[in-house]
């Protein structure tokens, strides 16, 4: 499976922080926020990583990450200048998917919750058309809202309804089939001149191959969109990282629990870090036997 970031887009809602610099490279606690989604890739055991933003900012997230070696991956880069939508990612990434399934995501979601890697890995492994993770919300009509029948099969869809049917917000986290390349293609854009992903998952939703993972309660999904809600996912990292002792998204810890990299090598990324304590956590895990609850399967 292929993955996808998008991390394109104004972040005309952060102004003025994101006047010079992209919203997916601001920071929440310890990391850029891209670290959040890219780990959730990782996790789902995706390495194979197109990295979509502006012109702009693309030669920022080349310096962040290169070619992705260092941490066992393959991360190729493309433009997208203008916003014109979610789903214009899979035509842009269509070289890149080739004759592979996909996973995309969006460079500003937040995923945290126990037990989620192997969550990934069991959706991944069977895709019939595509897979939407859903989280309870108390503002629906901010997302795109999807209604299941008790198997999970989603059998409504809409986007930013203004009378919602159901509390499910649509994370930006999508697995598809191959030919949600096709699919993509046979879109129109909407008024907006977007293409929308929701068009796309709808289309999935009339064959009766769109499946709803509910996240659940005890699971965290982080909106990044606003001031208040960017300072609150960076609290909410920082309190996870006093009480808990764990750092979330530490791509280096995840690339070494996952077997991308081996404990000398992760040693050596905290090493080129070590002025930080975010540099000297990674020395310390590599030190330590793998956590077992992040062991690939
Ligand atoms: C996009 C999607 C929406 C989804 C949301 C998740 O909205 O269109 O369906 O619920 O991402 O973050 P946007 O944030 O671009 O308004």
């Amino acid at each position: 499976m292929k993955g996808i970031i998008l991390a394109g887009g104004r972040g005309t809602r952060l102004h003025p922080l994101t006047l010079g610099v992209s919203k997916q490279l601001l920071p929440v606690h310890d990391k850029p926020m891209i670290y959040y989604p890219l780990s959730i890739l990782m996790l789902a055991g995706v390495r194979d990583v197109l990295i979509i933003s502006t012109s702009r900012d693309l030669g920022a997230f080349q310096a962040l990450f290169g070619d992705g070696k260092q941490l066992g991956l393959d991360l190729s880069y493309a433009a997208q200048d203008e916003p014109r939508g979610i789903a214009e990612a899979l035509l842009i990434g269509a070289d890149h998917i080739g004759t592979d399934d996909v996973a995309l995501v969006l460079g500003d979601n937040i995923f945290h919750g126990p037990g989620f890697g192997e969550v990934l890995h069991h959706h991944v492994a069977d895709i019939d058309g595509c897979v939407l993770f859903g989280y309870r919300v108390p503002d629906p009509e901010r997302y795109g809202v999807a209604e299941a029948d008790a198997q999970g099969r989603i059998v409504s869809l809409e986007e930013k309804p203004a009378r919602p049917r159901s509390n499910l917000a649509v994370t930006g986290l999508y697995l598809y089939e191959n030919d949600v390349v096709e699919i993509a293609r046979g879109i129109r854009p909407s008024p907006r001149g977007e293409l929308e992903i929701t068009d796309v998952n709808r289309v999935y939703t009339q064959q009766r191959r769109a499946t709803l993972v509910d996240l659940g309660r005890g699971f965290t999904w982080l909106d990044t969109g606003t001031h208040d809600s960017l300072t609150d996912a960076s609290h909410y990292m920082q309190l996870m990282e006093q009480r808990q002792g764990v750092r979330v998204a530490c791509i280096e810890e995840v690339a070494l629990n996952m077997g991308y990299i081996d404990a000398e090598a992760c040693h050596r990324l905290g090493e080129e870090l070590a002025n930080s304590d975010y540099g000297q956590y990674v020395m310390n895990i590599s030190a330590a036997a793998p956590a077992p609850w992040l062991v690939a399967p």
